[in-house]
């Protein structure tokens, strides 16, 4: 048999669904290895229909029955489902199928992890379940009956009648299929309540196994805030009895915000001082942020179509950014923030995955849940909040939710809001969401008569499939500084929307130095050639914290970038720079700690590919170490005491003042270790009294080659706990020495804790490689082949986590010929390999054609 290549779909093609549901009947027997679903569905003919074919999802499904009101028939299988002839008018439709959840490795569908049953349905899971029109734009109100002996069954909306091996659940607001969500198993609830703006009495719940009990204490209090936060900023209150949060093991992703019974993978939501870094508790409160506030941006209002994601991605991830920065600062989190884009957006945007926003066509929609889509989405928001100003977005999102709720939304829905409240015309603005690429926009000044100009130009190289761009609408934040550092012109928006164009500042009486895209109010990059010394100057001076942060990395980045081609060494200039900021104890330490971090030297491979020049890993991964000895060299007299004055007395707090201090500290103990082999470092880890503590002492041991035996001590005190010890393998590949790192990890592949169909331990080890950038890109190649062999192996089970892992190879062409050959054959070896599945073959296939 030949296989038909596989479908693309195109957001031309949309049409209406030919039948809408007002109401859903499901029926669940559970048994790990026959689970009978039974489905009442009741349709009716959609007036906007384009024809009368009745067509429903369904994949590995075993048809038991099926009848239409009540009459048995016989539906026609089809590619990817069934057809069958209906009645010109409602009508029910039955059918009992029979799936096996023990057998689903994929985690998409109903499935088992630990003996749990757990249900994953975004995007197009659903149809793993049972027949049905398994898209977004069909939204209907479900009623679910699960029969099963596990002591806790659970599923969307709030609870309706309940017996010994049985319960029923009711979801009063209409939804798309992906939102289901079923949940049986042995679990334990961490209970609380809260009563809503509209004086509604929520009861919540984290449903955790047995022994987990004491790390939910945490992702409550974060839920709490984030009901408060959305009902004060944004005007939403919750609209269900009930709101629980399961944590599930097993996941291929962070979290999912299923209707009232959102799914976490467990290390998204358990936290505990002994077990979780600061990091974590600030990824943990972000992820239960953003998936409760799906409720309103994504459920209440969800998407018509799959091309729309960043409809209620971007929108919830801008929204969980501003919850964030109102949590914890702001100033540090766009700092965060623009760190994460650069590294993962601008890179998939300089790639051969480069796609829209919102994209065109896609083969496999799981592979579009991607940085462009949530990362620069919410860059597109927070743009649009910009030009229109705050209180125009305030009423711009009054009305979407006041028109849209209980729709499927489009992007040009969600465009039209703003454009009837502001009056504003944004058709330029839409090019943001249907072209891919990031615009480079170069800066040159000039100063004439007292007259001071900025010239602006901005270009968007071609990407993927289009090789024409426009110019967008760029709202560039600028301010100016006079040459003492004193800020002679506030901050205010230059809306660029030519390629070319100038803007000019009279009445100053000297020439002034820029500060330029100001909270980083664009997802661009700025060129601009300038000093070292206006550089020192604005990383001393500027009033904007963002920029002054970007000084700081500019002038380190151009550093490494040199020190890795030819061999330069750190100027004094730049080193006393950093010594001014290190000894400045007015600054709130973590910034302070940003800005003493090195750029990764993943970002210094790209800005060395971003001049037209080919990276040379083990080189950058040098200049890094040499740099950071250099930097511990020249504050040598004053680390001793900075670290002293960042430790902090007493019992720890996830709060962001004392995970500030921690950062700033363990930046100082690794650039400590660079002089005294490790001893602070040593002295850390073993009196570290919560993870942020140990795990930092680790990372720096082991990057140093120092970390045998606190590697033991570590897996001694923590290998039964399946999240601490992902810390455990993830520490020894990505710190590992270049030459080592792909043994490192073969040799931890064999070791008895390795469970590779477990996603979080699989990434773990292959991602913490991947991210080990001169370890990844080492000379024999041995880590590619290795990535490869392991996704070879993934790919029949796992094909979206497969599919994920394949970008680590999307930077390939930058580098030099021999590694090009080695990866395009890794790449042709997993493409050639037999029965691959739809996503990884997609991702491949895109990889390749570069
Ligand atoms: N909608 C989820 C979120 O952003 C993400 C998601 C999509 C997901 N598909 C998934 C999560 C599959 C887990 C598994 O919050
Ligand atoms: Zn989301």
């Amino acid at each position: 048999m030949t296989q038909t290549p596989p479908e693309t779909i195109y957001l031309a093609d949309y049409t209406p669904p030919n039948y809408l549901i007002d109401t859903v009947h499901l029926t669940f027997r559970l048994a790990p290895d026959a689970t009978r679903v039974i489905s009442r569905i009741q349709f009716r003919p959609n007036p906007k229909a384009e024809n009368d074919q009745f067509f429903l999802h369904g994949e590995g499904l075993t048809l038991i029955s099926a009848t239409i009101d009540g009459a048995a028939v016989t539906p026609q299988p089809v590619d990817g489902g069934l057809t069958c002839p209906v009645p010109n008018a409602p009508f029910v439709w039955e059918t009992e199928v029979e799936i096996d959840p023990a057998a689903n490795t994929a985690l998409e569908g109903l499935y088992m992890s630990n003996g749990m049953y757990c249900t994953q349905c975004e995007a197009e899971g659903f149809r793993k379940i049972t027949y049905y029109p398994d898209r977004p734009d069909v939204m209907a109100v479900f009623t679910v009956r699960i029969e099963g002996d596990a002591p806790v069954l659970l599923s969307n909306g709030n609870p309706g009648d309940t017996g010994k091996g049985w319960a029923e659940w009711h979801d009063p607001w209409p939804k798309p299929a992906y939102l289901f969500a079923l949940v049986a198993g042995d679990l334990v609830a961490h209970p609380d309540a809260f009563t809503t703006s509209e004086g509604r009495q929520v009861a919540l719940n984290i449903w955790v196994r047995p022994g987990d009990e004491d790390k939910c204490a945490f992702g409550m209090d974060a839920l709490k805030r984030s009901m408060v936060w959305d009902e004060e900023v944004y005007g939403r209150a919750y609209d269900l009895d009930l709101f629980n949060i399961v944590a599930v093991d097993d996941f291929n992703m962070g979290a999912m915000e299923n209707k009232g019974l959102n799914i976490f993978n467990s290390s998204c939501v358990l936290a505990s001082a002994d077990t979780s870094t600061d990091a974590d508790f600030e990824r943990i409160e972000a992820i239960i942020a953003h998936e409760y506030f799906h409720n309103w941006t994504g459920n209440r209002i969800t998407c018509r179509d799959w091309f729309q994601l960043c409809l209620k991605e971007g929108l919830t991830v801008f929204r969980d950014q501003q919850f964030t920065g109102d949590m914890r600062g702001h100033a540090v989190k766009r700092i965060d923030d623009a760190i994460v884009l650069r590294a993962r957006q601008f890179r998939e945007d300089q790639g051969p995955l480069a796609h829209p926003v919102r994209p065109a066509s896609f083969v496999e929609i799981n592979n579009f849940y991607t940085a462009t889509v949530y990362e620069k989405g919410a860059e597109l928001i927070g743009m649009l909040k910009r030009l229109v100003g705050d209180e125009a977005y305030d009423r711009a999102l009054e009305l979407y939710f006041a028109r849209h709720d209980g729709d499927a939304a489009t992007v040009e829905d969600w465009l039209a809001v703003f454009e009837e409240t502001t009056g504003r015309d944004l058709s330029q603005f839409k090019g943001w969401y249907e072209l891919a690429g990031t615009p480079q926009v170069r800066v040159s000044e000039t100063w004439e008569n007292g007259v001071y100009t900025l010239h602006f130009e901005q270009e968007t190289q071609p990407t993927p499939g289009q090789s024409d761009k426009v110019p967008m609408v760029v709202p560039i934040v600028i301010g100016l500084l006079d040459e003492t550092g004193v800020e002679v012109v506030e901050s205010h928006v230059f809306e660029m929307t030519e390629s070319v164009q100038s803007t000019s500042f009279n009445g100053l009486k000297n020439k002034p130095i820029p500060s330029i895209l100001r909270d980083f109010s664009a997802p661009v990059s700025v060129h601009r050639d300038t000093t070292d010394a206006e550089r020192t100057l604005l990383l001393a001076h500027d009033t904007d914290p963002f920029n002054r942060w970007e000084s700081g990395r500019i002038l380190v980045g151009q550093t490494l970038a040199k020190m890795a081609t030819d061999g330069a060494s750190p100027s004094t200039q730049m080193l006393d720079a950093l010594l001014a900021v290190a000894r400045d104890d007015t600054l709130d330490p973590a910034f302070r700690a940003l800005v003493l971090s090195l750029p990764s030297q993943e970002d210094t491979s790209a800005s060395i590919a971003a001049s037209g020049r080919v990276p040379d890993s083990l080189a950058i991964h040098r200049a890094h170490e040499t740099l950071r000895q250099a930097i511990a060299q020249h504050m040598q007299d004053i680390l001793p005491r900075l670290y002293a004055t960042m430790q902090i007395e007493g019992a720890y707090a996830p709060t962001a003042v004392d995970g500030g201090k921690r950062a700033l500290g363990n930046t100082v103990m690794r650039l400590l270790s660079q002089l005294d082999g490790g001893t602070t470092a040593q002295a850390q880890f073993a009196a570290a009294n919560n993870m942020t503590q140990q795990v930092t002492a680790l990372n720096c041991l082991v990057e140093i080659d120092k970390g045998a035996d606190a590697l033991a001590a570590f897996e001694a005190q923590w290998s039964h706990d399946r999240l601490v010890m992902n810390k455990w393998f993830g520490v020894q590949v990505q710190m590992a020495q270049p030459q080592h790192a792909a043994q490192v990890a073969q040799r931890l592949t064999e070791h008895p804790q390795f469970d590779w169909k477990n996603p979080n331990r699989f990434r773990a080890v292959m991602g913490a490689l991947a991210a080990n950038s001169a370890g990844f890109h080492s000379e024999d190649g041995a880590s590619y082949d290795l990535l490869a062999d392991w996704l070879i192996r993934l790919d029949p089970i796992n094909p979206q986590t497969t599919a994920r892992m394949t970008a680590a190879f999307e930077t390939w062409k930058r580098f030099d010929v021999d590694r090009q050959a080695r990866i395009k054959s890794a790449l042709n070896r997993i493409q050639s390999s037999a029965n691959l599945s739809r996503d990884t073959g997609e991702m491949v296939g895109r990889i390749l054609s570069a």
